[in-house]
């Protein structure tokens, strides 16, 4: 079993090269962080002009969702161009300069890679469909004949992970019906073929081209899709063809064999972070092996309820599969496909899954906002590297009185509105003012924010929650501090401590001289340790930690 490394001790003043095993990670979604232009969306020029906010925050990183060139059909997941901005965000040459300034502020950069599908409008696409059956082009994609008399039927029974079938029919160049391609996601989506070098070659090209303009790292979108079944066989529930029910051939372990070894060629290594949600531990830590991805997310921990024995069971489970692989274990709350975690928190069922987002379900903002001020600090005690979404650290709650006729995401529309998606959790940030836009918009932007913000947001914009002691945006700033100046968290030893039931006290460092203690029960308990509070989510009385609270304790 290989050995948990410790952190170096210069951390937070040197950042080692291999920074991701400790960084906190800001996740920016580019629509909603920040519009410099006034036509209602976010864009890198709104970024850069708020960098101070991320360099107060005390992050060491930030991911930026796509923003490359795309007719937006899944919001800058249908990638029609992965070497360009897309004029909405920007120009390249502005993002180099982003990249720049963010490094001026020691602010380490990820840029979101798709490799599992690209645009209906990507070039490889047109030109696919322009030539027809058994054309050069076709093969860079999954096109296939239909099933029936006259094709009429799919390939095969797969569904879309945004609902409906997974295959859409083309027409021919002379206008007749022809073959179906497959797009996992959305049909916008054509998922590309893996089977093809040329594919490979053009994801390396793409990886070198965003390290070589400074990006210290990739998020890899839906990292374990890419090589699907040869055979594209129904899917079995009794015996699906590979543990996912689509996908996750070994193959793919040769993929990122070799984006590991560019990723290690250059001076400073560049981190390969996957999003790879497989439910079994062990396939999901091979993508974790010593040459393959650096850290992946957990989203394990993402849907975990706010209960003692279910989050224990987590970090354990966490630690296990991460430990023989010596990779980095890394904890995340919100993005930007889930429902925000103050919401969340504040329902009967706190728990998070892809197939049941409880979206209107009741929730009380008062219990939300204290579990998941506890829950940052869980989360920023835990070994491993941090992920934060953007306006987590407002406190931002999902918003679910979106208008059906504003929501934009294909999850909504596929399923006929049954599922209501993910737009919830991507409205415009609020920075200033007391109504919208709330400073995301300049005051005389020609339109509104591309997702309506709530009133009640105008207690919740930065403006409003900078020097208030008791905001979210205070304690997320001092625990990032904390964090920066406490050697002993990210990477490094961590160890159980006895505590109460309903209370999860755990130790870091070598010789456990830091202590986080989260009360999950419903009465007051003793801290278990002596020691100086460095920090809490809640007043202490005394010693004495309230339902619902986190404190961290140094027993020097
Ligand atoms: C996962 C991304 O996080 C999600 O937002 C996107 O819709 C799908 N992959 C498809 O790219
Ligand atoms: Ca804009």
């Amino acid at each position: 079993m290989a050995e948990i490394q410790a952190p170096q001790a210069t951390r937070a003043r040197t950042l080692p090269t291999e920074w991701w095993r400790s960084a906190v990670i800001y996740q920016i979604y580019p629509r909603s962080f920040a519009d410099s232009n006034g036509d209602g969306i976010g864009d890198l020029g709104g970024v850069r002009a708020h960098l101070d906010h991320l360099e107060a925050l005390g992050v060491d990183a930030v991911w930026f969702n796509p923003w490359y060139a795309s007719p937006q059909a899944d919001a800058g997941y249908d990638v029609a161009d992965y070497r360009a901005i897309d004029p909405v965000f920007g120009t390249l040459a502005e993002a180099e300069e982003l990249i720049r300034e963010a490094h001026e502020r020691g602010i380490r950069i990820i840029v979101d890679v798709v490799p599992n599908h690209c645009s209906d409008a990507h070039p490889w696409f047109v030109e696919a469909l322009r030539t027809g059956p058994g054309s050069a082009a076709r093969d860079l994609f999954c096109f296939r004949a239909g099933r029936g008399e006259d094709g009429e039927l799919p390939p095969n029974d797969w569904q879309s992970i945004f609902g409906g079938p997974a295959w859409t029919r083309t027409s021919n160049p002379d206008g007749s019906p022809g073959e179906w391609y497959l797009h996992l996601f959305a049909a916008e989506q054509p998922d590309l073929n893996w089977e093809n070098p040329k594919v490979r070659e053009e994801f390396e090209d793409v990886l070198r081209f965003w390290f070589d303009r400074g990006a210290d790292g990739v998020r890899i979108d839906s990292a374990a899709l890419l090589m699907k079944d040869p055979a594209l066989t129904d899917f079995d529930h009794t015996d699906p063809p590979f543990p996912h029910p689509y996908t996750d051939r070994d193959e793919v372990h040769a993929v990122y064999r070799s984006w590991r070894a560019i990723a290690d060629s250059y001076p400073e290594p560049r981190a390969l972070i996957g999003e790879v949600w497989l439910p079994d531990a062990e396939r999901f830590a091979a993508y974790l092996r010593p040459d393959e991805l650096h850290t992946a997310f957990n989203f394990a921990f993402l849907g975990c309820p706010w209960e003692p024995d279910a989050l224990r069971r987590v970090i354990d489970e966490t630690m296990v599969v991460h430990a023989p692989v010596g990779a980095p274990p890394t904890w995340v709350l919100s993005n930007h496909d889930v429902p925000r975690h103050v919401t969340r928190y504040g329902r009967a069922d706190t728990s998070f899954n892809l197939e049941y987002r409880q979206l209107g379900a009741p929730t009380d903002r008062a219990l939300g906002l204290r579990r998941a001020r506890a829950a940052i600090l869980l989360t920023l005690a835990l070994p491993g590297s941090a992920y934060l979404y953007q306006g987590e650290e407002l406190g931002l709650d999902e918003v679910e009185d979106i208008p059906e006729a504003l929501r934009q995401d294909p999850m909504f529309h596929r399923t006929q509105g049954e599922n209501l998606g993910r737009d919830g959790c991507r409205v415009p940030m609020p920075w200033s003012g007391q109504v919208p836009p709330f400073g995301f918009s300049p005051a005389d932007a020609a339109r509104e924010p591309w997702l309506p913000q709530p009133r009640a947001w105008r207690d919740r914009t930065v403006e409003a929650q900078t020097g208030d002691p008791d905001s979210m945006l205070e304690l997320y700033r001092r625990a990032l501090a904390c964090r920066r100046g406490e050697p002993t968290l990210g990477d490094g030893p961590f160890a159980w401590l006895p505590a109460p039931e309903s209370v999860l006290a755990f130790s870091r460092g070598p010789q456990g001289r830091f202590v986080c203690v989260v009360n999950l029960s419903d009465r007051a308990t003793e801290l278990p340790v002596a020691g100086t509070v460095l920090l809490s989510s809640g007043p202490l009385d005394g010693t004495q930690l309230p339902p619902d609270t986190a404190a961290w304790v140094s027993t020097r």
